[in-house]
């Protein structure tokens, strides 16, 4: 009941939370990384979760004059970014951590925007061979900057040495479990705010 909000015909929809990939390098393991949470969310929370890959949203870095801060977009492609946004009701970042920050395609996806991230429920999960913990730190940082609610857990996968040095296979589900319940809080902390939101 908390998730969902009326629609016109007294229909209810659930609310929608954009899991949206920092990575989009040929070969990545974002995709796996990011349809395993989508899947903890969809058993943990009455959710719509639903994975946004900016592969699909080339958003030059050098074609908006002007600043994002006061809205108005010049190109189609930003204001169609902002739109998609915009439909989310929470957002979780799934980011690898590079040289201890995150890709810059994920920034300048963050920073094309700016009042579409205002008060965005927001998680942040990283993953990288200590977990990525540095990346996490700089990316609250400017989550917060442009007032997104970022929740306290912060979680972060440990990658096998073998997965970043050979790319060698691995399953979520088993390898990664003892994540499980840092994710699942994170969700719980994130619902809150939802909520939150919707009484108001
Ligand atoms: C440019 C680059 C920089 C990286 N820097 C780090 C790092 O600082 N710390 C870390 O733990 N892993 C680092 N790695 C390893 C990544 O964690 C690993 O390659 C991971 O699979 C990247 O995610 P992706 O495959 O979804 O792009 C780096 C990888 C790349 C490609």
């Amino acid at each position: 009941m908390y998730h969902t909000c009326e629609l016109g015909d007294g229909m209810k929809r659930k609310k929608t939370v954009q899991l949206i990939m920092g990575s989009t390098r040929a070969g990545r393991i974002c995709p796996l990384v990011t349809e395993w949470i989508a899947t903890i969310g969809r058993n943990h929370t009455d959710f719509a979760y639903e994975i946004v890959d900016l592969a699909d949203w080339p958003l030059p870095m050098d074609d908006e004059p002007g600043i994002p801060a006061l809205g108005h977009y010049s190109q189609p492609h930003t204001r169609a970014w902002s739109e998609k946004v915009k439909l989310s009701d929470a957002v979780i970042f799934v980011t690898p951590q590079y040289n201890w920050g995150y890709p810059a395609v994920l920034k300048n996806a963050i920073d094309h925007l700016y009042a579409e991230w205002r008060d965005k429920p927001t998680v942040i999960v990283t993953y990288g061979g200590h977990g990525g913990g540095k990346c996490a730190e700089q990316l609250r940082q400017v989550a917060g900057a442009v007032k997104m609610r970022v929740v306290e857990t912060m979680p972060g996968i440990r990658l096998p040495e073998a997965v970043i040095r050979q790319g060698a296979p691995f399953d979520p589900h088993t390898d990664f479990a003892e994540h499980v319940a840092s994710i699942q809080d994170a969700l719980n902390e994130m619902a809150g705010h939802v909520n939150a939101a919707n009484a108001h």
